[in-house]
């Protein structure tokens, strides 16, 4: 049994372009102090702890050990995600994971028995929801704002990365596509306003295969797709919600919002869930206009690392954990159970 104290020391594992949000996050926090950082690129995870004054840069393997950190976040790749989580439970170390959890929900379940078993606390992104907007959501459906839930559409339609990207394979990789890239973002807000998604019905479609990079050196360079890049989901909470789900990298434009929740006295509009802020609008039934809710300050700088603060709240005993494992792990069973048996998943 640790008796854990402020700051806990915390160590990020993957020194990559996400890596530099968190930092500017927990550089400010007071409950997590970056003691290490660690990357298979040792220049990178080098330079990484010089720009942000973090003493030891080394291998991950050397800073999954009590004696270093008390909290591990893995900012790697999705696909070694589900590992280094491992690991640091096994070390006996609380650990936050970036999105998604895992690629196999077979994996993340083992992972969290072997933590709940161990008492090792997992906590994952997205933490987008414990920003104000989805907060205040959360607060207007727990005052009644708009009765009881009725019903839920949310519709992430983009052109594709490969508009402002400049590398945009990786967002194509098997398991990722607009659903294992960014409907974790929609998935996570939806099941925490709205209680676990327990059933799923899904067509999805390849389109546009080989895709034309537009912006950088590449510009006109084509790469070949390995995910859908069209998905359209008809999802149902443990409550019995119908929520419809729409991940798309094909969509020219749209006019639609990104989430909507619909009740029985009235509806909610929340802004893209990718982000942590954006206003939040509520038309009661019978009214003709439009209402932005006013939202609370935020207890901490709203912005990716959030989760790690509730997180290391959870660990010293301040709060209840919000950003669970087990929340993220009901995203990816939700993705490999729309990816599942389509054989557009099979994408070569
Ligand atoms: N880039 C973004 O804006 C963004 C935003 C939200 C979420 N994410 C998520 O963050 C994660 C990382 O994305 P990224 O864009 O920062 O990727 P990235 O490729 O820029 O960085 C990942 C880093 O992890 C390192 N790495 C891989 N395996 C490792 C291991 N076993 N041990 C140590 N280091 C290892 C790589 O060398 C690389 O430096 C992904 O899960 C992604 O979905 C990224």
């Amino acid at each position: 049994v640790t008796t854990s104290s402020t700051p806990l020391r915390c160590g990020i594992i993957g020194c990559g372009q996400v890596a530099h949000q968190y930092a500017a996050t927990l550089a400010t926090a007071s409950l997590v102090q970056l003691t290490a950082c660690a990357d298979l690129d040792a220049d990178r995870a080098e330079a990484f702890a010089a720009q942000y004054r973090i003493p030891l840069a080394t291998r991950a393997e050397n800073i999954l050990n009590r004696d270093v950190i008390d909290l591990a976040v893995v900012l790697t790749q999705p696909d070694s995600h589900v590992t280094l989580a491992r690991q640091a439970v096994v070390a006996g170390i609380p650990v936050y994971v970036e999105k998604p959890l895992g690629l196999d929900p077979t994996e993340t379940a083992q992972l969290l028995d072997e933590a709940d078993r161990a008492r090792v606390l997992v906590g994952a992104a997205p933490d987008t929801f414990l920003a104000p907007p989805a907060q205040t959501a959360r607060a207007a459906l727990d005052a009644g704002d708009i009765g009881t839930v009725v019903a839920a559409e949310a519709a992430l339609l983009s052109p594709g990365p490969e508009a402002w990207h400049t590398a945009p394979e990786v967002f194509y990789q098997p398991g990722l596509g607009p659903l294992g890239d960014m409907a974790p973002y929609y998935l996570a807000t939806l099941a925490y306003l709205l209680g676990p998604i327990t059933h799923v019905h899904a067509a999805a479609t390849t389109s546009r295969n080989p895709r034309t990079i537009l912006t950088g050196a590449r510009a006109g360079a084509t790469f070949r797709t390995h995910a859908p890049t069209h998905t359209s989901a008809l999802l149902t909470t443990a409550t019995g919600v119908p929520v419809t789900v729409a991940a798309s990298f094909d969509i020219a434009a749209t006019s639609r919002p990104h989430l909507e929740i619909y009740g029985t006295d009235g509806t909610l509009v929340l802004p893209d869930p990718n982000f942590h802020d954006g206003p939040v609008r509520l038309r009661r039934r019978g009214q003709r206009e439009w209402t932005e809710l006013t939202q609370n300050e935020p207890t901490q700088p709203p912005g990716r690392g959030m989760g790690v603060l509730d997180l290391a709240s959870a660990v010293l005993g301040h709060t209840t954990q919000q950003a669970t494992g087990h929340l993220a792990h009901n995203v990816v069973e939700v993705i490999h159970a729309i990816g599942h048996g389509d054989p557009a998943s099979d994408a070569k």
